[in-house]
């Protein structure tokens, strides 16, 4: 053989990974091979791999005869929308996709280089776990990328995958990156499996109610995303990444619109109910006054109380986060403080505006929210929203009741612009409990008790339960008309572009966790 016949022979050794049988293996069961994947998600044809022909150095169990080069992980970088990326791909049909020392290296190496050179990290997890021939040498390679994962956090985004299995100690590397995409039917990630749980707790539980993608999405919240097969997530991915920049000095990239910036929509003047009780849609808000009405809404299963997600106004990517009337009547519980924590330091962290739209009675009363640690949890979404120091803008569209009021982006937090539709009720609560509280006795003497309760509701309402109040205070900066919300946004993002702020010196923060 020649040079290049033999080191074209060598990359058909790695590009065949475990072997035909197994590639069509992963094929029938709906999933793309680990190649295939990286070349989906990356820009067409500008996928490179790095550390093709590594190969394990294991000479136990019989491994010194079983070495297929590329180690099971594909590694390597190219451009996503046009931008430089890195990413590394589980490859199943190599040992079940499991950890070795070399392949962990791998995976360690385009880390390093992602941070380096200030471009977001991708890892497409499909694994067995640990190398289990290989002992703590693989649990050391997985200690080795939680540190890089936990170095990384805040300087270049990093995105996990789900697409097979991904268990035991191997789940706490998506945990920490920001955003985790599950596909269905074919993902599951769990710290035990469902035969240790049975010998230790005596339940059944199938791998697919354990930790299927619904379960993550709905039930623990660990799961940003689910999504129908493979392609879907890679093209989810691309698409979730055009909002971020490459890194924390970076802005995120603008993508210019066609659709006015002051585009007034009539609908919003009657989107809120007549009667405070009524619920309706904030994603109808969104979408109205979003460019081209697109919202890539992110945890859409979980805390639906709670929105996140990110759309563009006038070009510029904003995340928004808003409270949803239609759920839980827009009260704030554990699971939407959280969900809105999270979200917001992340955009914080990569310099993407943050826009809120707020609509709560209060948190979630109740044993179970008192137990669980609302106090704790509540204080997460305060901490987050103060801390921020990115553009910072808050439409209330209805209520904004006590606590809440001051936890979802007040004026209070260094807030930029705080804008209020004339149906805001700012006040410590609603104008019912309110009365019941202050009048009590009078009402209890009163001739005609009902009369009088239901006169004190209407005086407290009219001097209270309006965004007047808080306007003669300059807490709200303007009572806006609800059709003008996409032009005040886009103008008052405008004014933010060079918007500079910042927290005093400190090693980090103390976010009650
Ligand atoms: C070495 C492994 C492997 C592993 C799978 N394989 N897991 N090789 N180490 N961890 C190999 C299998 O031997 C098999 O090789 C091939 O991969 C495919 O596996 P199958 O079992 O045939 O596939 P499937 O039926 O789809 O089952 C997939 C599976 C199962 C559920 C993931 O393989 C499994 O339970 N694996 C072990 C999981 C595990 O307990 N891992 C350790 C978790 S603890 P052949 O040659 O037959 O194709 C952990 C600690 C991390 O990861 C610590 C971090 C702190």
């Amino acid at each position: 053989m020649n040079p290049v016949e033999r080191l074209r022979e060598r990359e058909r050794l790695a590009e065949l990974g475990g072997g035909e049988a197994r590639l069509q293996k992963q094929h029938e069961q709906g999933k793309l091979t680990a190649r295939e994947r990286m070349t989906r998600l990356f820009d067409p044809g500008t996928f490179e791999e790095v550390d093709k022909l590594v190969t394990h150095r294991c000479q136990d169990f019989g491994m010194e005869q079983q070495i297929v080069p590329g180690d099971g992980v594909v590694t390597g970088h190219g451009r996503i929308n046009g931008r430089v990326a890195y990413a590394f791909a589980q490859d199943f049909t190599v040992f079940g996709g499991s950890l070795s020392e070399t392949n962990a290296a791998k995976i360690c190496k385009v880390m390093d280089m992602a941070v380096r050179n200030g471009a977001p990290v991708i890892g497409l997890n499909d694994s067995g776990g640990a190398r289990i021939q290989e002992g703590v040498v693989s649990l050391g390679g997985y200690s080795d990328i939680f540190l890089r994962n936990t170095l990384a956090s805040g300087v270049v985004p990093q995105i996990s995958a789900i697409m097979g299995p991904c268990a035991g100690g191997a789940v706490y590397s998506p945990a920490i990156t920001d955003f985790i995409v599950m596909v269905k039917q074919t993902s599951y990630m769990f710290v035990t499996g469902p035969d240790v749980i049975k010998t230790v707790t005596h339940e059944d539980v199938t791998k697919e109610d354990l930790g299927g993608a619904m379960t993550h999405n709905e039930k623990s919240g660990v799961a940003h995303f689910a999504v129908e097969d493979d392609a879907e997530c890679l093209a989810l991915i691309r698409e979730l990444l055009s909002f971020m920049p490459g890194n924390n000095l970076d802005d995120p990239p603008r993508k210019p619109t066609d659709d006015p910036a002051d585009r007034e929509d009539e609908s919003l003047d009657s989107l809120v109910p007549a009667s405070p009780n009524q619920p309706y849609d904030m994603l109808d808000l969104i979408h109205t006054i979003a460019d081209d009405g697109y919202f890539l809404e992110v945890h859409q299963h979980y805390a639906r109380n709670m929105l996140v997600g990110f759309a563009r106004l006038g070009g510029r990517p904003v995340g928004i986060v808003a409270n949803q009337p239609a759920y839980l009547a827009g009260t704030l519980d554990i699971n939407a403080s959280v969900k809105g924590a999270r979200f917001v330091r992340f955009c914080d962290a990569f310099n993407i505006p943050l826009i809120t739209f707020e609509d709560v009675p209060g948190f979630l009363p109740g044993t179970v929210q008192e137990y669980g640690g609302i106090i704790r949890h509540g204080a997460k979404l305060l901490y987050a929203f103060a801390e921020a120091t990115v553009p910072k803008i808050t439409v209330i569209t209805r209520k904004a009741y006590g606590g809440a009021y001051c936890v979802m982006a007040s004026k209070h937090l260094r807030t930029d612009f705080n804008f209020a539709w004339p149906s805001a009720e700012i006040a410590v609560m609603g104008a019912e409990g309110a009365v019941n509280i202050l009048y009590k006795r009078e009402i209890e003497k009163a001739t005609d008790p009902a009369a009088m309760r239901a006169q004190k509701i209407a005086e407290f309402r009219e001097r209270f339960a309006s965004p007047y109040v808080a306007a003669e205070r300059g807490y709200v900066d303007e009572v806006i008309l609800p059709r003008t919300t996409r032009a005040k946004l886009v103008w008052a993002l405008a004014t933010l572009d060079h918007k500079r702020d910042k927290n005093p010196p400190k090693k980090h923060g103390n976010i009650p966790l």
